[in-house]
């Protein structure tokens, strides 16, 4: 089977690796890919935006199965395009994306089906917006309904940073999806990443990972789209993880068929664990990145067999996926500037090295210049490892890194740092 595999960065490389290790995969394309990705797929240049194009490069190939990595096409609706078509596709269609697509549409979805997350109200205005902050207590949290790049949530300490967060959303700084807000109340606790697969119908759980948003060590400055993560996160408990899968995903797959948006693809639940139970954040609709390259490195199934069956309806028919019990990590390398304006050129070298660690290096920004690689974005590579804990794959990781050649990189010092505390205390 031939597989096409949209999307550039960490997440797509990880993905790449692992289906080009699939003896059901006859030839994989990338687009656009990147350096990293090229070593498993051969590269191919679609404007993505041109549904027709996809179609017609899908059928000109005989593409057997299409993995759509990042969110914007999912929520532009190019999984309903191909499909439509007859393609096999891994990945929501538009309508059950807006899971991620809208912060509204998710909240009012838990409302209907008592799922468990914050109280929130929806406003359109900004005069709307600022009359009901006085309902909420301090801090208080403040999101651009649509999708804003990471950028539209606000964590206000103070109520002059609430209104500020209002006005910010309704003076079109985040263009279309700042036309609504929505206010909600600060949850207290842990983060973990959780996900699941489904095709509508069966859900399988695919592990849990922890991410580090902020770009500073301690978790200080601002906020990525994750500077680092490990799997699995421990402090989901098997009997945490039950109550997130029969009071969170449960509902929100059954909620969805219901209502005539059957949900097809990865569910990724951001998760709070609060003193009341399981919350749940937010959802998105694709793999995390970075939280995908530590689950493909410890994920022990075949992916294209797996995504397959989720794409033609059939999940009830594989076995559970199936994990290592070691732990996996991965440090994100980014451009000096990140998340503000990265450096963009710097010159790689010596990944042969790093990988000589033992680590796995996937390639997030990167770009080839003449015959070198230089960077090319914010988040540049991806250094991934595994361990019997989640101590010893930072170790191997960290080890990695240093072999690495990037003047214009930096990274997190303390990827892992809850739970590598947790284990020194075992
Ligand atoms: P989101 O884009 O919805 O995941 O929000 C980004 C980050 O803001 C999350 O990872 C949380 O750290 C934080 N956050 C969002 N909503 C809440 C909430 N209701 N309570 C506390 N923190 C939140
Ligand atoms: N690492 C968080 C995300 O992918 O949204």
């Amino acid at each position: 089977m031939n597989i096409l595999l949209i999307g550039s960065g960490g997440r797509e490389h990880a993905l790449a690796w692992k289906l080009a290790q699939s003896p059901l995969c006859t030839t994989l394309f990338a687009c656009p890919g990147n350096p990293g990705i090229a070593a498993h797929a051969e590269l191919v240049d679609l404007t993505i935006e041109d549904h027709a194009a996809a179609v017609a490069f899908c059928e000109e190939r005989r593409i057997g199965l299409v993995v759509i990595g990042p969110e914007a096409p999912l929520v532009d609706g190019l999984a309903d395009s191909l499909r439509s078509a007859g393609v096999p596709v891994f990945g929501p269609g538009k309508a059950a994306a807006q899971l991620e697509g809208s912060k509204a549409f998710t909240k009012e979805l838990c409302e209907r089906h008592n799922i468990p997350t914050a109280g929130f109200v929806r406003v359109t205005s900004e005069a709307q917006g600022l009359a009901a902050l006085d309902a909420f207590a301090i801090p208080v949290v403040i999101k651009a309904d649509g999708l804003a790049a990471g950028k539209g949530v606000t964590v206000a300490m103070s109520r002059a940073e609430a209104d500020e967060a209002v006005r910010e959303i309704f003076s079109g700084r985040f263009g279309a999806a700042g036309a609504e807000a929505v206010i909600e109340e600060f949850m207290e606790g842990e983060e973990v990443s959780f996900f699941a697969i489904t095709d509508g119908h069966t859900v399988v759980p695919f592990g849990s990972a922890q991410d580090h948003k902020r770009v500073g060590d301690g978790d200080v400055g601002p906020n990525t789209g994750g500077m680092g993560a490990y799997s699995p996160a421990r402090v989901l408990t098997p009997l945490l993880e039950g109550e997130t899968l029969e009071r969170i995903i449960a509902p929100t797959v059954r909620g969805l068929a219901d209502e005539g948006t059957p949900y097809s693809g990865v569910l990724f639940a951001g998760l709070m664990l609060t003193n009341q139970g399981v919350k749940l954040i937010e959802y998105n609709c694709r793999f995390g990145d970075p939280e995908c390259q530590v689950l493909m490195l410890r994920y022990q199934g075949d992916l294209a067999e797996l995504l397959l069956a989720t794409a033609e309806n059939r999940l009830a028919t594989l076995p559970p996926p199936r994990f290592s019990d070691d732990a996996a990590l991965t440090v994100v390398i980014a451009a000096s500037g990140y998340p503000g304006a990265p450096a963009q050129g710097g010159e790689i070298g010596a990944l042969a090295k790093a990988e000589a660690e033992g680590a796995k290096v996937f390639h997030a920004g990167t770009a080839m210049d003449g015959g070198r690689l230089v960077s090319k974005g914010g988040r540049v590579l991806n250094v991934t490892a595994s361990g019997q804990s989640v101590g010893a794959a930072q170790k191997i990781a960290y080890h990695a890194i240093n072999k690495i050649d990037f003047n214009d990189g930096f990274f997190r010092h303390d990827i892992g740092w809850r739970e590598v505390e947790r284990e020194a205390k075992e």
